[in-house]
């Protein structure tokens, strides 16, 4: 019967594709946002997407954003690292300014 078969084939795809799916979601766990989780962590309980949203952003090229980064790293006292900024630098620009670097 073509019916029932065109419905096995859907189901053998849609189990395949599932199960082919998976090494994936788990390789997608394993990718570990770093800026996110630091800046998640340590930034968001003041301020979340309305500062790096609104119209009169201080935030003109990614030099600034870096700045603004390390400053507040350091107003909060975390010590940060040229590798923690970095990461959050870049997840901040990622989510939020989609600046491009000077030339
Ligand atoms: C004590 C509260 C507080 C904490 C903690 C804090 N911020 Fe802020 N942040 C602010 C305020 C308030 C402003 C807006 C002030 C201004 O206009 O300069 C701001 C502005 C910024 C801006 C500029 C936004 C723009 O586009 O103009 C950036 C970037 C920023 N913060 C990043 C961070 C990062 C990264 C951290 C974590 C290391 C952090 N902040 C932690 C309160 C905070």
């Amino acid at each position: 019967m073509v019916a029932v078969s065109k419905i096995n084939r859907k189901l053998v795809f849609a189990i395949l594709s599932y199960s082919l799916s998976l090494p994936f979601s788990t390789l997608a766990l394993a990718e570990f946002d770093r800026g996110k989780a630091l800046y998640d962590n340590h930034c968001k309980s003041c301020h979340e997407n309305w500062v790096h949203t609104r119209e009169k952003s201080k935030i003109n090229t990614v030099d600034e954003l870096r700045r603004r980064v390390a400053g507040w790293s350091i107003h909060s006292g975390l010590k940060w690292g040229n590798g923690e900024i970095d990461d959050v630098t870049d997840y901040l620009n990622r989510h939020y300014y989609q600046l491009t670097a000077a030339p």
